[in-house]
């Protein structure tokens, strides 16, 4: 198939370019480079041998995105161009509510009106909210969003089910990612976020090589075993997979289906500082803060699901995650910049 990613020079994004070219696919990507560089695409082809054909184009500029569908015939997009970081969504909420709806409105509209109607869209497991079961299962109901961010995921999943209902040739996907962590094995690509990173990974790899005097950790008096918030982290590779798992369920005509992509597993902050610690002989230091506002005590998800409709199930465990998260942060102290 000939898929465009909108969105794919970032941390996802180039990652799921490797798993669709291995899986023969042919990749176009759209991107404004607003949360990445064009460095990454250029490693991307180091790994596949291949140029990626690549428009710098914001997704809510219609001129733009009508010449890329002028341009090419896609038989999907994966939608992943959204601003992504949580507390500077609740300090920006217009930028964010106007980026990642209007973009996905645009978008939409242009994918219409060029006769393309798949969509696998980036969700969130942000959307379930404090979660009223665990592990959380895709019939788990939705909750409320405590910050902007999460709040376009949940509206941005409303809009498309709705476009659906209304006219059946659309096929949605909805991916509700778990964490994301991990990179590619070549050390090539990987998280390479913007200032403070909003994220535990990134926060770990960056104080492990000296750049962040220790690490946060954000509450360690939730209900859970050691106190500390359990998430369900995914090597990003993985979660790649899992795209070209997705495009199944558009090629089977699903209508609409929504899916969690996760391990199952759950661990806490202070078992991924160990599993860290342990998989590449480093110390982290850490200081216990207080409780960010609007973090929940478990997120984990039952990924029976994706396993059972599309033969996709996460491959890597903890290890594998924490000594690739590292291993692209040693080859690359100051990330693309570096
Ligand atoms: N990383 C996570 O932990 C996580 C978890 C759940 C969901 N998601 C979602 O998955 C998607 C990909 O996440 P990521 O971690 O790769 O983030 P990322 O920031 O690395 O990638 C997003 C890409 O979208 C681009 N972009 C943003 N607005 C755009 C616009 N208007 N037009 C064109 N390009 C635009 C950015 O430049 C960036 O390259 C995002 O939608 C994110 O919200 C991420």
């Amino acid at each position: 198939m000939r898929i465009l990613l909108c969105g794919g020079a970032g941390f996802i994004g180039t990652h799921t370019i490797v798993e669709l070219d291995k899986a023969g696919h042919d990749v176009v990507v759209v991107d404004n480079l607003v949360n990445s560089n064009e460095e990454a695409l250029r490693r991307v082809t180091k790994i596949i041998g291949k140029e990626i054909p690549f428009y710098n184009v914001d997704c809510r500029d219609r001129k733009g995105m009508t010449r890329v569908f002028d341009e090419n015939k896609f038989d999907a997009v994966i939608h992943f161009a959204g601003l992504k970081a949580v507390g500077e969504s609740v300090a920006k909420p217009l930028e964010y509510y106007e980026n990642n709806m209007n973009a996905t409105f645009v978008l939409m509209d242009v994918m219409r009106q060029h006769g393309c109607k798949n969509i696998i869209f980036s969700s969130s497991a942000t959307v379930y909210g404090d979660p009223a079961i665990i592990p959380i299962t895709e019939e788990c109901p939705k909750g409320h969003c405590t910050n902007p961010y999460g709040q376009t995921k949940s509206m941005l999943e409303e809009v498309l089910i709705d476009v659906q209902k209304a006219d059946n040739e659309w096929n949605v996907v909805l991916l509700r990612y778990f964490n994301p962590i991990g990179a590619h094995k070549s050390g090539l690509i990987g998280e390479n976020p913007n200032g403070i990173p909003n994220n535990l990974m990134p926060y770990i790899t960056q104080t492990a090589i000296g750049m962040r005097e220790e690490l946060g950790v954000f509450g360690n008096d939730y209900d859970t075993p050691d106190g500390t918030g359990v998430r369900d982290y995914i090597h990003v590779c993985d979660l790649a997979a899992g795209h070209v798992a997705a495009l199944s369920a558009i090629e089977r005509k699903c209508g609409l289906a929504i899916y969690n992509l996760g391990t199952g597993h759950g661990y806490s902050v202070l078992d991924v500082v160990k599993a860290f610690e342990d998989a590449n002989g480093l110390k982290v230091p850490y200081a216990i803060k207080p409780r960010r506002p609007g973090d929940i005590a478990t997120c984990y998800c039952n990924p029976a699901k994706a396993k059972a409709e599309l033969g996709w199930e996460a491959q890597y465990g903890i290890e594998d995650m924490c000594r690739d998260s590292w291993n692209f942060q040693k080859n690359n102290p100051r990330g693309y910049e570096g």
